[in-house]
């Protein structure tokens, strides 16, 4: 073998080497590449499994036992913008929420004409939620009550009380 034979061997096993490395570089390349896209495919894909919803708290709540609510007692329900009112001729659920911008309304005690006052914009509204004044639109609305089979009084803010009628406890 002269020194160019040799030369041209030694090149060719380079070029050999280097063709190999490229090769497997390309190889681990395709391979990462494959796994990160399965990756994200099965990320959304558990995504899927969990829906993507904002959960409130239900329409349709107890607010205790009958006994809790004595003849002329006004009980704001924490949480949920309703004032629950016991009056001789039975109870009504009120809407705390002001039918102007939703501001949360003031139960007011110290003047027997008004009943709830809206702090935001200064609307008023009767115990029975008659506007009095102020720039809300309309009346609150009462929603339905009823007794459960355990005697729990229950409040369904999902349905309107349209006739304003009082639960006859
Ligand atoms: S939100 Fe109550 S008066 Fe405007």
């Amino acid at each position: 073998m002269n020194s160019e034979n040799g030369a041209a061997l030694s090149a060719n096993a380079c070029g050999e080497t280097l063709d190999e490395d490229r090769r497997g570089f390309v190889k681990k390349l395709t391979g990462t590449a494959l796994a990160l896209g399965l990756a994200g495919a099965a990320v959304e894909c558990a995504r899927f499994l969990k829906p993507n919803v904002l959960y409130e708290p239900s329409r349709v709540f107890k607010v205790g036992a009958l006994e809790n609510y004595p003849f002329g007692s006004r009980t704001v329900i924490e949480g949920r913008g309703v004032e629950v009112v016991r009056e001789r001729d039975g109870m009504h659920a009120v809407s705390l929420v002001c039918t102007h911008l939703g501001c949360l309304l003031k139960p007011v005690d110290n003047d027997p004409g008004v009943g709830y006052a809206c702090p935001c914009h200064g609307s008023t509204f009767t115990l029975k939620g008659e506007v009095l004044g102020g720039p809300a639109p309309k009346d609150l609305p009462w929603y339905e009550m009823y007794l459960d089979q355990t005697g729990a009084l229950v409040v369904d803010a999902s349905k309107v009380n349209h006739k304003r009628s009082k639960l006859p406890v």
